[in-house]
């Protein structure tokens, strides 16, 4: 990697930076599968990750030259009290991650799902997982093939009309 990188948790301040990444991540997603997603407005994005740091929850960035390179939300997600047939564990849940676009290929999404999964694992998780969509076919090779993650469930959709 050409430039310095540094994973940490988010402050207030990142929330913008934040949301504009997802604001990419989502136009993309809108290009991919119009149907089910939608492009927020800045104002919406940004309030997602305002604050940070809610409980059984992290916001880590990417900073790269004084910028905000990428970021991951992770979540910790607990086991249902009711019994169910799932083995209760506890879970880290990757919800969002992003990398600027012109950032990506770089190792910042390794470095962030890393700060993710140690982040998990300190907090009592015994795995963790992340969804993306199936035709988000870059993030399922980075997911699948370079970080080892397997694919566990599938989610199917049909419209009702
Ligand atoms: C998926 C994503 C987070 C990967 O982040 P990244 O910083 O580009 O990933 P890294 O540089 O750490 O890893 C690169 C690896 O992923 C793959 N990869 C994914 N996107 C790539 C890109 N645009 N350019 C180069 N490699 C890419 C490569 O195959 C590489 O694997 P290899 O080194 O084994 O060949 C990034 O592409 C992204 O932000 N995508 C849009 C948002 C998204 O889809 N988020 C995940 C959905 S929940």
């Amino acid at each position: 990697m050409g430039q310095e990188v540094t994973i940490r948790l988010a402050s207030k301040s990142d929330a913008r930076p934040v949301a504009e990444i997802y604001l990419s991540a989502a136009r993309e997603a809108f290009d991919r599968e119009p149907e089910h997603f939608r492009v927020p407005s800045l104002d919406e994005a940004t309030s997602l990750f305002m604050p940070p740091g809610a409980p059984d929850a992290a916001l880590f960035v990417a900073e790269m030259d004084g910028r905000v390179a990428g970021f991951a939300e992770v979540l910790l997600r607990r086991p249902r009290e009711e019994p169910s047939m799932l083995r209760p564990r506890v879970l880290g849940h990757v919800r969002e991650l992003g990398v600027s676009e012109d950032a990506r290929g770089t190792g910042i999404g390794t470095l962030l799902m890393e700060a993710a999964a140690k982040w998990a694992l300190s907090e009592g998780a015994e795995a963790i997982m992340v969804d993306t969509g199936a035709k988000n076919t870059q993030a399922r090779r980075f997911y699948g093939e370079h970080l080892g993650y397997r694919e566990l469930g599938v989610i199917l959709i049909k419209p009702l009309s």
